[in-house]
């Protein structure tokens, strides 16, 4: 166990010379400011009925649009699909691509013709849509170290997204992961705030562009603020996620707000205030938190999307929530269900003096001035999908990115005798569940809301098929049994896919069948190479003697031949910890 503990400290204060050392790679070109466009928007506002602006500032999930005709009679001003809301024909490029037209036309046909937002979680690729290429999870894109990558990938996943005719994405997620037993801690590229905002900015310049208006941008989305990486565990149903966050406002500002800094300054031009509270006040209700810092403190000029149905936990009564939200700065409310409601009540709560018209003047100006800036304000500009852009779609150039983010983000955590890196002519064996299971491979957010274990997608390279191109003889079995007369063994072991609320775990130990996967390879004789694929720093202590090499790859993507990049020695590892390790042991389990 001190071998364990003393490598880990080792890792760790390697990886507090790589903070140390860095600075700002860029010198960004800033993008125009969001109220430079107000001179085009205040003319449409002023021809505005109230029910026009009411709908600007709703977005219901597509899955509950009965009737898409919808769009058109709420002049709804966006609409969504949330992590398991495909297209009824399925999940295919044409499939998305047509949804997404078919509810663009409806805006057509109103008054104004104002463009919807159609905004989906393309958090690690465009993650919804078959064939898309997938990156590593955020935890991984940390490890890589790589602002340049990250926006880079960030800018395929854009053209990904546009080439389904969609242009807002939930992303990046800009959490600040305090306790790793937290389900969405993948999501967030690490626990130290320098890195997050150094990334999250690169991040919001990949999907934005320097101009919002080029038709291969994306609207970029921080979040969720302020705070979903703080909460204490048990003041949330499931432990931690949509928990209380409680810390002093200096804390708060110190490590959790640092992403909204720098996404601000690289010109994001929407946030999404969190599902969690701070200090016992839902981030949803603070007009401390949504108006005063973020907006009149930190200049924030585009607009706040609520989260999904956030806005039903502020209080019981619906309508008195929305007036609680709206008054404390909401801009735009994802309401996935009841968005005639939300349209009725709010106009109630402006017609009855409880939500002043200037506040619903500010939201709408908001929401139009990205809109302007987005080209959405262009009558000569065709809104619907460029599906010229199909053209590169999965394509073997937008993998070569993702599979150089990969071997850039794995952290050999062992390498003991130097098994590593595996020759071509050796026999390898490889093992475990995760091996050859695309949906392992990709974690949460992929195809699913909760991703899915098996052959999910089209287009990517399992570990053991990446094996298989480069070692001419290639044995396998999930459980390592049959590894006698191999050279090696590659045991491929982890988490399986989960994401928001059903993520939090007590602890974080390995799967019995994993364990035994790598003693059954171990029970051959041969020396065993361990591959952990995991959204967080894991317990490997049941394995950890055994393995003589450990290569921590996160929840790397589609592209599986970015770890055979490294087995096979073409490159060198040089990820590094974008997590503490050792803070789990903080938690009372693990050692
Ligand atoms: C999540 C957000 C996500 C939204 C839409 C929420 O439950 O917290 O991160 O953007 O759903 O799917
Ligand atoms: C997801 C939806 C899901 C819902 C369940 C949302 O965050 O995006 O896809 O159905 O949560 O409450």
């Amino acid at each position: 166990m001190m071998h364990l503990r003393g490598w880990l400290l080792v890792a760790g204060v390697l990886s507090g010379i790589l903070f140390f050392g860095w600075h700002a790679t860029h010198a960004a070109s800033s993008p125009k400011p969001l109220s430079s466009f107000d001179p085009q928007v205040k003319p449409i506002l002023a021809q505005m009925t109230l029910d026009e602006k009411i709908g600007q500032m709703t977005q219901p999930d597509q899955e509950n649009i009965a009737d898409p005709a919808d769009v058109a009679t709420y002049y709804l001003g966006s609409v969504l699909s949330g992590g398991s809301s495909d297209p009824k024909e399925g999940n295919s490029l044409e499939a998305w691509t047509n949804l997404y037209d078919r509810m663009q036309k409806q805006s057509l046909k109103t008054r104004l013709k104002i463009p919807i937002l159609y905004g989906v979680d393309a958090v690690h690729g465009h993650n919804n849509v078959l064939g898309a290429v997938i990156f590593p999870h955020n935890i991984g894109m940390g490890a890589t170290r790589n602002a340049a990558l990250v926006e880079k990938a960030a800018r395929i996943t854009a053209e990904e997204i546009r080439a389904t005719g969609i242009q807002w994405t939930f992303a990046p997620g800009v959490m600040v992961p305090q306790d790793v037993r937290w389900g969405r801690t993948y999501e967030g590229f690490s626990d130290h705030p320098e890195l997050v905002r150094e990334l999250g900015a690169a991040a919001v310049r990949g999907f934005q562009g320097s101009d919002l208006s080029n038709p291969l941008s994306v609207l970029a989305c921080a979040k969720h603020y302020v705070g979903d990486g703080g909460t204490t565990f048990g003041s949330a149903k499931t432990g931690l996620d949509q928990g209380d966050t409680r810390v002093g406002e200096a804390t708060l500002r110190r490590i959790h707000m640092q992403g909204y800094l720098s996404a601000i300054k690289a010109g994001v031009g929407t946030i999404m205030p969190s599902y969690s509270s701070w200090n016992g006040v839902k981030c949803s209700a603070s007009k401390r938190l949504l108006t005063e810092i973020l907006k009149q403190e930190l200049g924030f000029q585009g607009f706040l999307i609520s989260d999904y149905d956030a806005i039903d936990q502020i209080t019981p009564n619906f309508k008195e929530g929305i007036g609680i939200s709206i008054n404390a700065g909401m801009d735009m409310v994802m309401v996935p269900r009841k968005y005639k409601q939300f349209i009725a009540n709010l106009k109630g709560l402006v017609q009855e003096g409880a939500v002043p018209m200037s506040r619903i003047d500010d939201a709408v100006t908001r929401i139009l001035r990205v809109k302007a800036a987005m080209g959405l304000l262009d009558p000569n500009r065709s809104q619907l999908a460029d599906r010229n852009l199909q053209r590169t779609f999965g394509s073997a150039e937008h993998r070569a990115v993702a599979r150089q983010a990969v071997r850039e983000s794995l952290v050999l955590l062992k390498n003991q005798g130097k098994v590593l890196p595996l020759k071509r002519s050796a026999r390898v064996f490889v093992a475990g569940k995760s091996a050859d299971d695309l949906g392992n491979q990709c974690g949460g957010w992929t195809i699913d809301w909760q991703g899915k274990s098996g052959n999910i997608t089209s287009g990517g390279t399992t570990l053991l098929a990446a094996i298989r191109k480069n070692a001419a003889n290639v044995g396998f079995s999930a459980d390592g049994k049959g590894a006698e007369g191999a050279a090696v063994g590659v045991v491929v072991i982890g988490e399986k896919p989960y994401a928001e609320m059903m993520g939090d775990r007590k602890e974080l130990s390995l799967a019995p069948e994993d364990i035994a996967a790598v003693e059954n390879v171990k029970a051959a004789g041969i020396p065993v190479v361990v591959v952990l694929y995991s959204g967080r720093p894991m317990t490997l202590n049941p394995i950890f003697g055994k393995a003589d090499a450990i290569v921590a790859a996160w929840l790397p993507g589609t592209e599986g031949e970015g770890i055979t990049d490294v087995l096979f020695g073409a490159y060198k590892p040089k990820g590094r910890l974008s997590y503490n390790w050792e803070k789990q042991f903080a938690f009372g389990f693990g050692m």
